[in-house]
């Protein structure tokens, strides 16, 4: 297994370009079974998810690859097969995301149940709930979700909200299999992330018609079919907030290009709050902090659905507040035990404490290099940004968590001035 050697001590400075959203190219990658025609998903990211979305798209009958430029083109001819086996949708959960494409389109499904992950329990109630509204008799055997339609789905009107905000894979999978409904459908509680959005707009690209886009309430008017379409794939700001945090961290200068900034308003609060400057145009934000050394003020962060701070930051912000001069809170209120970097913190010297959904970080003017264990995708980019900022050398194990997410970090720290690199034979 591969692993990133880490020396800290670099101020970054200079300027990346940000990757197409992996949260938004892979639910549109199972909206390929809906339609007839063929689908291009432009700047589609080189990640092993969609390696992996590639597999579980073809075992389902529809074909699929990824072009060098990154440009993904799936079709689906014919009727798709209909079972999701647990050996892939156990390896990524958005495989989930062909649950509702697949009811809709064959009238059935089978797909594995994802089980838990690292950070939790995390049910798929409300998917079920939402095809349940459609028509479809729902049932659970053998570790899988079945879902018969025999007539179709039907249009209804359904509520999404979950125990903690709303279901962003929830509302899509709900969403993809009502285009195909007869009638309207009115989802309330709709997710509104902005890849819940960007893929209604490629749906609508396709031929579906969906109003309320970007909102919590979305209405679809189901159609006969769907055809194919190119989409741009949006800009993944979860991968661009990473590379903002990585310059503050450094106190150094890191400009991303090709984004939406207003998407990452919340973070860019935040950076301010914290000391940093944030400067931003059209499509670019840069942060740029004082100097290799700088530690931040002590800032809180609550993470909330969109537009609040998103969950997906929470581990990267973590890191750079385990250098403030004070306490900062951090509270998780969408997945309360996604907290696995902490104790990989702590081992670089951070001081913090967990209170139930909180953690309380106490800033120390050092941390220190050590080997680390990398558990899920935002808490392996968070022990990377620490390294970038502890004396010596940092070991992140187990990378394959960060290749899901994001394409060549090492290449693209590195073109930033970091020194890091890839080796093999991590734990
Ligand atoms: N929830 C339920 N029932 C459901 C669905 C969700 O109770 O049926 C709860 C979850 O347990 C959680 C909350 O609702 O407490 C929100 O979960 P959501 O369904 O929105 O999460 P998701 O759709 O499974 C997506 C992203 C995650 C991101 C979350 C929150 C994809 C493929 N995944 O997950 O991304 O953290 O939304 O924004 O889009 C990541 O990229 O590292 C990642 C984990």
């Amino acid at each position: 297994m591969d692993k990133f050697v880490v020396e800290g001590g670099v101020r970054l400075d200079g300027r990346v370009t940000a990757a197409g959203a992996k949260n938004a190219v892979l639910p549109m990658m199972a909206a390929a079974l809906l339609g007839d025609g063929p689908l291009r998903l432009e700047r589609a990211p080189h990640l092993s998810d969609v390696r992996t979305m590639l597999k579980v798209l073809e075992g389902l009958g529809c074909e699929g690859r990824q072009e060098e430029d990154g440009t993904v083109v799936l079709e689906t001819k014919g009727e798709p097969n209909v079972v999701a086996p647990w050996e892939q949708v156990r390896k990524m959960r958005a495989s989930v995301c062909v649950l509702g494409p697949l009811t809709a389109r064959a009238h059935r499904a089978e797909v594995s149940l994802p089980g838990g992950c690292v950070f939790g329990v995390r049910p798929i109630d409300v998917h079920l709930r939402g095809l349940e509204a459609l028509g479809a008799r729902v049932t659970i055997e053998k570790g899988y979700v079945k879902t018969e339609a025999p007539g179709g789905l039907k249009g209804a009107e359904v509520f999404l909200g979950t125990a903690f905000g709303p279901s962003v894979t929830g509302t899509m999978n709900v969403m993809m299999a009502a285009t195909l409904a007869k009638g309207r459908t009115v989802i309330h509680g709709a997710a509104c992330e902005p890849e819940v959005a960007d893929l209604c707009r490629c749906l609508v690209a396709m031929g579906a018609n969906i109003d309320g886009i970007g909102s919590p309430r979305l209405v679809i008017e189901g159609v006969e079919r769907l055809g194919g379409a190119t989409h741009r794939v949006l800009a993944d700001r979860i991968e661009a907030g990473t590379y903002l945090v990585a310059g503050a961290i450094t106190g150094g200068r890191v400009r991303v290009d090709d984004c939406r900034p207003g998407q990452l308003a919340a973070l860019t609060d935040r950076l301010r709050e914290a000391g940093y400057g944030v400067e931003r145009g059209d499509d670019w934000i840069e942060v740029h902090g004082e100097g290799f050394g700088q530690r931040p003020r002590p800032t809180d962060v609550t993470t909330q659905p969109f537009p609040g701070f998103p969950t997906d930051l929470q581990a990267q912000w973590m890191a750079l507040m385990c250098r403030a001069e004070g306490v900062s809170l951090v509270t998780e209120r969408i997945y309360p035990d996604r907290y696995m970097h902490l104790p990989e913190l702590v081992r670089m010297g951070a001081r913090i404490r967990r209170q139930e959904a909180t953690a309380v970080v106490e800033g120390t003017p050092r941390l220190s290099g050590a080997p680390v264990m990398a558990s899920d995708l935002r808490a392996s980019a968070a022990l990377v940004l620490a390294g970038l900022v502890s004396d010596g050398v940092t070991e992140v194990h187990r990378v394959y968590h960060i290749d899901r997410g994001y394409e060549r970090i090492d290449d693209r720290l590195r073109a930033l001035g970091a020194k890091v690199r890839r080796e093999e034979g991590g734990e």
